[in-house]
């Protein structure tokens, strides 16, 4: 498969910030915010391997900045590196007064996709090069961030099995 350039997976989503997605503070829910990261991520990284994919992890979200109802909230996410058949994609989120033209950096993650065939098992991906100064220093980071992951999952998994699916008062005597 060819390598692709990182640009060729960018993905820009904007939305206006209403009532029925923000709390009684007025400001954005935090779940939202990570729902739009997961779907902008998701579109980039199909448009990278044009396959079905699914998301395999989120690294920590900070929410840095609240987003208040009436602004707008704009996502741009693109494929940093690959692997096999997993995908790292950076996502940006940026708030801005439309009134004022102010804009802040809300939120930025990192999440893994794993491309998929028919049968749900994970297909290889191409290769995705970076072209720009920002692109090659996210690229040059993406193994050590990849190994981070592997660790993380391996406690998650070592949770799983520890806690199995029974509910806490099961454990008492
Ligand atoms: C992600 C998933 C496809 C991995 O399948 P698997 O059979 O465990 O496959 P493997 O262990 O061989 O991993 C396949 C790839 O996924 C990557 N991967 C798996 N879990 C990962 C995680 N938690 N974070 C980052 N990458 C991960 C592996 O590193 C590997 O990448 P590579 O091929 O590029 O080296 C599988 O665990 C799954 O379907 N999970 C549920 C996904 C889902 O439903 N997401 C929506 C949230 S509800």
């Amino acid at each position: 498969m060819e390598s692709k350039p990182c640009i060729e997976s960018l993905t820009v989503k904007n939305s206006h910030v209403l009532p029925p997605d923000t709390n009684s503070h007025g400001t954005l829910f935090g779940g939202k915010l990570m729902a739009y990261i997961d779907d902008v991520a998701a579109i980039a990284s199909v448009r990278h391997c044009r396959k079905p994919v699914v998301t395999a992890s989120t690294d920590s979200v900070d929410f840095l900045q609240p987003v208040f109802e009436g602004d707008t909230i704009c996502l741009e996410a693109f494929v940093t590196a690959t692997h096999n058949t997993s995908m790292e994609v950076f996502v940006k989120a940026i708030t801005e007064n439309l009134l004022t033209g102010d804009r802040k950096v809300c939120a930025t993650a990192f999440l893994s996709m794993v491309a998929v065939d028919e049968n749900n098992e994970p297909t290889p991906v191409p290769g995705v090069y970076p072209e720009s100064e920002q692109e090659k220093w996210l690229h040059e980071g993406a193994e050590r961030r990849r190994l981070h992951r592997k660790e993380r999952r391996k406690e998650s998994k070592e949770l799983a099995e520890k806690f199995g699916t029974g509910l806490p008062w099961m454990d008492r005597s």
